[in-house]
């Protein structure tokens, strides 16, 4: 894809997990306790929450992100046969504090120097993303935390993105949105966010409705995209 600049954006809106903070680095740092277990337990346990994120939203069953990746969590550790709830217990604190992405910080400073706004528009509840945002270092660095939580349904349901347009008081193609979960990528340009897909991982698109109008490797490049 080429990317045609971004312009007259007045705020970066990015998702969390898998965005700003790398999932599976909760797991990496039990991987002495699970051994060969350890990259199975991470990918089942992200896909459970992501899919009982969809469902619950369906079903018209909300409960907060926290309760949902316990949920997944379970889920994932019967897959590998294990029952331990001191890692358990260890797993979920260590979702807290996700490691950022090497490029977080450089990226969202350029931001910050360009008085762009920026925010977090994610699935997790309030205080799990304040959490990470703190543990990582990037409070300074971010102007809104904004959690699904106060609507009661999951993205990609269109209410969530409406959420930032609301909250940031800036019309949705002056926001341009960051994910590298692409189905998520997908919803907000739907929406009509102008939305950059972080493709770490080289993956192919999604046929869902809405295409990210840019395709970048990494954080890093989004100063350019947006011509700072
Ligand atoms: C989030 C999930 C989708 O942060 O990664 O909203």
């Amino acid at each position: 894809m080429s990317n045609a600049q971004f312009n007259d954006i007045g705020a970066c809106v990015f998702d969390a997990y898998g965005t700003l903070f790398d999932v599976h680095s909760a797991v990496e740092r039990c991987r002495d306790k699970l051994g060969d277990k350890a990259d199975p337990l991470s990918a089942t346990w992200r896909q459970k929450q992501l899919q009982y994120t969809w469902l619950r939203s369906l079903m018209g069953k909300y409960e907060n992100f926290w309760t949902v990746i316990g949920d997944a969590l379970d889920f994932a550790l019967a897959t590998v046969d294990i029952d331990d709830p001191p890692l358990r217990a260890e797993l979920m604190q260590l979702y807290l504090e996700l490691d950022p992405y090497p490029e977080v910080v450089e990226t969202l400073s350029a931001l910050k120097n360009a008085r762009i706004k920026t925010a977090v528009l994610s699935n997790g509840s309030l205080s799990m993303l304040v959490s990470a945002v703190k543990s990582a270092g990037i409070g300074k660095l971010i102007d809104s935390v904004l959690s699904v939580d106060k609507l009661g349904i999951f993205k990609p349901h269109p209410s969530v993105y409406q959420l930032a347009v609301d909250e940031l008081d800036i019309a949705a193609h002056r926001i341009s949105f960051q994910s590298a979960n692409a189905w998520d990528a997908c919803g907000a340009a739907a929406f009509g966010f102008r939305v950059a897909w972080i493709n770490r991982f080289d993956q192919p698109g999604e046929f869902l409705p809405g295409e990210p109008q840019a395709e970048l490797r990494s954080l890093i490049e989004l100063p350019e995209l947006l011509g700072l």
